[in-house]
């Protein structure tokens, strides 16, 4: 076995690709984050990492509300320009179709899956915050459900891996087993 030191600011393939939303100087914006994770089960609580210098934090600091979305392979395009466009510079306000649930946070039709947060909490780190936010209600299009569950497949989300110098998208493959059961049937 030969392990190799990798450089340390590699994201490893299971990041999701989402879009966090939020309202600046009263009006939508849109980033693309891939730095999110669930933090607790009840109640549902999510973080995500965001630069301290993005026009998104201005919102989410003082709203305390926002959005967090997943786009499938279908908006990849539309995904990647609005996380390399600042909405300081150009107004994302009207790049998507919104809709809107008990918060003031602003929600992508297109996407499959959308969270509407409240922030909780926000953690300064040297050039990031982690902003942990509970959900007030998640969304799934009914086009995405397969005998009443979320469909990978159909939802064919977008997964990031962040090679250094090297970023790159990528979509799921085929599913390996059912997870919590599999490991039921190790025998030693
Ligand atoms: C694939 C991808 C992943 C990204 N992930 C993050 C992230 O996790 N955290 C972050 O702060 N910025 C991330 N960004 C950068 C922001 O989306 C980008 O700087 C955006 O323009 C900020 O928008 P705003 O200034 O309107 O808030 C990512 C960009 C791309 C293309």
């Amino acid at each position: 076995m030969t392990k190799i030191k990798l450089d340390q600011r590699f994201s490893p393939y299971q990041m999701p690709t989402t879009i966090i939303g939020s309202i600046v100087d009263e009006k939508p914006n849109f980033m693309t984050c891939t730095w999110v994770s669930r933090l607790n089960r009840t109640p549902p609580t999510w973080m995500a990492s965001i630069n301290v210098k993005h026009y998104t934090m201005e919102g989410i600091r003082k709203n305390r509300i926002f959005s967090i979305n997943f786009p499938s392979a279908d908006i990849i395009k539309e995904t990647d320009y609005i996380g390399i466009t600042s909405g300081r510079i150009y107004d994302k306000s009207k790049f998507f179709e919104l809709f809107y649930g008990e918060t003031k946070a602003p929600m992508i039709k297109d996407c499959t899956i959308n969270i509407e947060l409240s922030v909780k909490d926000i953690i300064e780190l040297p050039d990031h915050f982690i902003v942990i936010g509970t959900a007030v209600n998640t969304y799934i299009d009914e086009k995405y459900l397969t005998d009443g569950k979320p469909d990978v497949k159909k939802m064919n989300p977008v997964l990031y891996f962040g090679i250094e110098g090297h970023p790159s998208y990528w979509s799921v493959g085929d599913k390996l087993a059912d997870a919590f059961k599999l490991g039921k049937e190790y025998k030693k």
